[in-house]
């Protein structure tokens, strides 16, 4: 396995690692490693199969189950694309369109879930000709130029994630009934301590609506403050997609957004996947609110 750095400092290109190999699984551990160094990894214009594909993210955990939308292969991936349920490209006030507006949001996947993003995949089907870049913020590099004072203010907050406050800063509010219930507000570190490496990152996302003990609007600031930081350009890489490109990260360590692209005309479908666990500071029987 060849590693060699991608952009700015962070993220790694992969090579000469046989995505088919039968023992791919023993290669986790190294993926692994990788990951909390880099954390970012990229295996460009793979030919890999849905099946391989999975069996790569299996290599380096447990996957979450997503649930058939009908537009999707279901199990264990996603299909994220600007088609809708008839397979045209979705119509300008398609609700489905207007909720994932939030994907072009700085954040990172599930931190306001019961059970968090440890890593995302992203794997190009389908590419624009131009734009609709992903652009990935490192918040490991971010963390460590912070300055001193900062980084002790920060430490032990806790931050309350909730993809309704997040979707309403795109002008989507109105969450058919049955889905608003499911939408949890989930605390989660402001700064977060890989196990593994004892790294710290800037936990941030657009999804933090408070932060506990702090006024709202100060606690708003500070995440603005901290986004913009963290999104300056020399902690930024953007992927331009090509067909069969494979981008693993650690989202625990990083933001990313969708950059935009003509998607009334041209058609982007890239297929996730996700090893997920326990957002360890959610209490299922504490209240927590955002104003
Ligand atoms: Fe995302």
């Amino acid at each position: 396995m060849h590693i060699s750095l991608i952009a700015n400092g962070f993220g790694a290109a992969v090579s000469d690692l046989d995505l088919r190999d039968n023992a791919l699984e023993s290669r986790g551990d190294a993926l692994v490693q990788a990951l909390d160094q880099h954390q970012l990894l990229a295996f460009r214009e793979t030919d890999l199969d849905q099946q391989e594909y999975e069996r790569l993210g299996q290599a380096i955990g447990t996957l979450e189950d997503f649930p058939d939308f009908g537009n999707t292969i279901g199990g264990k991936s996603l299909a994220l694309s600007n088609l809708g349920l008839d397979g045209k490209i979705m119509a300008k006030d398609d609700m489905m369109r207007r909720n994932i507006a939030g994907d072009a949001l700085w954040h990172t996947d599930h931190t306001y879930m019961p059970n968090r993003a440890r890593y995302s995949f992203l794997k190009a089907e389908v590419v624009p000709s131009h734009g609709g870049e992903t652009q990935y913020a490192n918040t490991c590099l971010a963390y460590e130029a912070l300055p001193e004072g900062m980084k002790q203010r920060l430490e032990g907050l806790v931050g309350l994630h909730s993809l309704k406050y997040s979707r309403s800063l795109v002008g989507f509010t109105d969450w058919p009934e049955e889905q608003s219930m499911g939408l949890l507000t989930i605390p989660q570190p402001l700064v977060f301590e890989n196990p593994r490496s004892g790294r710290k990152s800037l936990y941030i996302a657009s999804h933090i609506g408070e932060i506990v003990g702090m006024e709202t609007a100060a606690a708003r600031k500070l995440v603005g403050e901290l986004i913009d930081f963290a999104t300056q350009p020399q902690f930024v890489y953007a992927h331009k997609w090509r067909p069969g490109d494979v981008l693993v990260w650690d989202d625990r360590a990083t933001m990313h957004r969708r950059a935009p692209y003509d998607d009334m005309h041209e058609l982007r479908r890239l297929r996730t996947m996700r090893v997920i666990e326990p957002s360890d500071l959610y209490d299922p029987e504490a209240e927590y609110v955002i104003h």
